[in-house]
């Protein structure tokens, strides 16, 4: 086995190198091999300095996250930090590609640091529900500041080795060749006799704070990330760095850590983490299946959607034509791209050159020839089946055999649309969500004749866009919006029985949910799910058994939602803000007198609990069925693309945390109460027989997957 950790020597430097691909995680084995190599380094007279850098263009991405689940290796991450920090002789960080997490924290304990431009640097713990806890609390305040250093892990976003340079954080940034530079200024550092900086030495700058800095800190966070406890952690952990001595800091740190590490948040966060990194996988492909390789993207639509899309692809580097015969359209869609783009120039995401070069990409045509080079075509015409084989039939005459056409829509049947082309392999489901250039979350369905080319070039191209992409069977409604479905008529049904809009809404908000079920139908529109229960029951196709007769009425009544400012709630002219509407509490009381459905109070647990077990029963079902490939790609979906809590894990996580026991004893009273639809999948029942937890990342077997029998 070759080593983790090298030590060269280079005249009276020594060259510390970790090498842990892909993204030199600090394994107990790289702690024992770093240990092993600072301690030589500190005992050889010969050696005057040391550069620590990364292999794989990358410093460290923190501490292995797969070992917090077992007892921690010796040395912990403090304890090397502490041999790094004490050490007698100047310890140089060279960072390119990423530091992060318990990375930044080794770059921290180092005594000086140089990084690559291009480096990223960044404390994404939060992320997996824990805070820094290597130290990271008490050092960064005391290098830049505490509301800096708070900023950067509360927000856990990235910020580039230039930013860095600018706060301090890192002292020389070069545009190349690291590490001969980072040897050369190790040199400079013996030469001008440069001190042994150590910043657990430091005090942390108090005076630019005021007094109620981190009361309002707190305020600002839990009103920002309702529900989260590492965020709140993290600023007691930086409040303590401010008061007292380093040592004492540290160990508060600690405690602080462990406290969040065994909580049922960060398990569930972690398990995303790895839930999202496997979700893209499509287990089913056979090994030599290639992507195609897209140079250019055809867009039809030039919607809210299409435009949302368009954005995308323009801001991951792709030329981008976009195409539409209603020309007012095509300029509205400009506008609003551009205004897209603005705006992330103006939140810094952008610089004026990225901004201008995305939009330099845009193309846009009244004529579907115009897409005719272009390896795939995404589709986002309006939801109407007819309307969109009309449009693939077309499109197979102007596209090369190759071409991969995606279909933006989820309400309708991938296998309706695709019956009757003349080449059904080419047709896959793209799912954005909107505004689609802002959501994380596209869902890539496979329809019954649908190319493995296909499967595989919707993945990639998904990917190359930042999203997170989870392969869906090809099946009425989709994953996501097939649970939606079930989830919104039982929020309808609790207002037949007695449950008040905005309570149901606050209710759910405050389990954790971005928004609630009425806010959310309202921002989407009511007229999709309206026409699509439509379409289902003429097609005799609807055999769910709680309609959504509220939604029904206010779709009749013109409330279609934001869109015609009123709803489930009104909105005042450009206003986004929802306001109570009493004709709705009438439509409601008038729709349940007229169904004999007297209505009660309804307590908000039981809001909670009704709307969180329809979830996790029809996520069961979706299991059973074999249109998802393996059960967390049910939890990646509805904590990107529907706001679920992160903090919970998603649908089926959240199941396993309240014990499967007790989700099918609930379920059974409520079969028992009101009917056949609370009757628990079997799936959820022989999990629960079997003690085999329900969030799990393990591909289900050959059997359970309709896909997989027809690859
Ligand atoms: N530990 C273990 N595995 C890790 C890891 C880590 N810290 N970071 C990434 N990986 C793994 C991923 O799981 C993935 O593995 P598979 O290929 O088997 O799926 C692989 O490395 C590549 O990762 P990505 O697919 O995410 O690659 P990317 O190029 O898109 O992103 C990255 C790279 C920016 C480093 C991203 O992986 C990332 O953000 N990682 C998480 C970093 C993090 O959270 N660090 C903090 C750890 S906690 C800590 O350090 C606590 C402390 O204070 C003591």
């Amino acid at each position: 086995m070759c080593d983790v950790v090298k030590l060269e020597r280079e005249d009276d430097i020594a060259i510390i190198t970790i090498n842990n691909p892909p993204v030199n995680a600090l394994s107990g084995r790289v702690r024992r091999e770093l240990k092993d190599a600072f301690l030589t380094f500190q005992k050889d007279k010969k050696l005057l300095a040391a550069v620590l850098h990364g292999e794989h263009e990358a410093f460290s991405a923190g501490v292995d996250i797969h070992e917090f689940c077992k007892p921690t290796e010796a040395p912990s991450l403090p304890e090397l930090l502490a041999i790094i920090d004490e050490i007698e002789k100047p310890v140089v960080a060279a960072i390119d590609g990423n530091a992060l997490g318990g990375g930044l924290e080794l770059a921290l304990a180092c005594h000086y640091r140089i990084a690559h431009s291009h480096a990223q640097l960044g404390c994404p713990e939060i992320k997996l529900g824990i805070l820094p806890g290597a130290g990271g609390t008490q050092r960064l305040p005391r290098l830049i500041g505490a509301e800096a250093a708070l900023n950067m892990i509360t927000s856990a976003q990235f910020s580039s080795a230039r930013e860095g340079g600018l706060t301090g954080l890192i002292d020389r940034v070069v545009d190349d060749n690291l590490l001969p530079n980072a040897k050369d200024y190790a040199r400079h550092l013996l030469r001008t006799h440069s001190p042994i900086r150590r910043l657990s030495e430091r005090k942390v700058n108090t005076a630019v704070l005021n007094k109620d800095f981190f009361e309002d800190y707190r305020e600002k966070l839990a009103n920002a990330s309702p529900g989260f406890h590492a965020p709140l952690a993290a600023v007691d952990a930086v409040e303590a760095a401010t008061k007292g001595k380093f040592a004492k800091g540290i160990s508060y740190e600690r405690s602080l850590f462990n406290e969040c590490l065994q909580s049922e948040q960060s398990r569930a966060q972690r398990y995303l983490f790895f839930a999202q990194r496997r979700a893209p996988r499509v287990d089913f492909l056979a090994a030599d299946t290639t992507p195609l390789s897209v140079r250019s993207i055809g867009i039809v639509g030039a919607g809210k959607m299409g435009q949302g899309i368009t954005t995308s692809c323009l801001l991951a580097g792709y030329p981008v034509i976009l195409v539409d015969n209603d020309s007012h359209a095509l300029d509205v869609a400009r506008t609003a791209i551009e205004q897209s783009l603005t705006s992330l120039l103006r939140r810094h995401k952008l610089t004026h050159k990225q901004r201008d070069a995305a939009f330099y990409r845009l193309t846009t045509s009244h004529q579907l020839a115009a897409v005719s080079e272009t390896e795939l075509v995404i589709e986002a015409i309006q939801e109407h089946a007819d309307a969109k084989r009309g449009l693939f039939a077309e499109l197979l005459t102007v596209l090369s055999t190759s071409a991969v056409i995606a279909t933006n829509t989820s309400t309708l049947d991938i296998n309706i649309l695709a019956a009757g082309l003349t080449s059904p392999g080419q047709l896959v489901g793209m799912h954005f969500f909107s505004p689609a250039h802002l959501m994380q979350l596209v869902e890539v369905v496979q329809g019954d004749d649908t190319s493995p080319t296909a499967v595989a070039t919707a993945m990639a191209v998904a990917r190359s866009l930042k999203k997170v992409a989870v392969l869906s069977g090809g099946s009425d409604s989709l994953i996501g919006n097939r649970m939606l479905s079930v989830y919104s008529r039982e929020a309808d049904a609790l207002l037949l029985e007695g449950a008040g809009v905005e309570q149901a809404d606050n209710a759910m908000r405050q389990f954790g949910m971005a928004m609630g079920p009425f806010q959310m139908a309202d921002l989407v529109g009511l007229e999709g799910g309206y026409h699509a229960r439509q379409s289902r029951q003429q097609r005799g196709a609807d055999n769910l058994p709680v309609t959504s007769p509220v939604a029904d009425k206010l779709v009749e009544a013109e409330r279609k939602g934001q869109r015609t400012e009123a709803g489930y709630y009104r909105y005042e002219p450009g206003s986004r803000l929802p306001v109570a509407d009493a004709a709705v509490e009438n439509i409601i009381a008038s729709t349940a007198a007229a169904l004999s459905i007297h209505r009660a109070p309804v307590d908000n647990n039981t809001i909670v609990r009704r709307l969180t077990l329809r979830l996790i029963n029809e996520a069961c079902k979706i299991i059973e069925e074999g249109i998802v490939q393996r059960p967390s790609d049910i939890d990646v979906i509805w904590v990107n693309g529907y706001g679920f809590p992160l903090f919970r894990g998603g649908p089926l996580c959240y199941a396993d945390s309240l014990g499967l026991d007790n989700v099918v004893a609930e379920l059974e009273a409520l079969e028992r109460s009101s009917g056949p639809r609370w009757k628990p999948s079997s799936y959820l029942t022989q999990a629960m027989a079997s003690r085999t937890p329900l969030a799990s990342l393990d591909t289900l077997p050959v059997d359970g997957i309709k896909r997989q029998r027809r690859a």
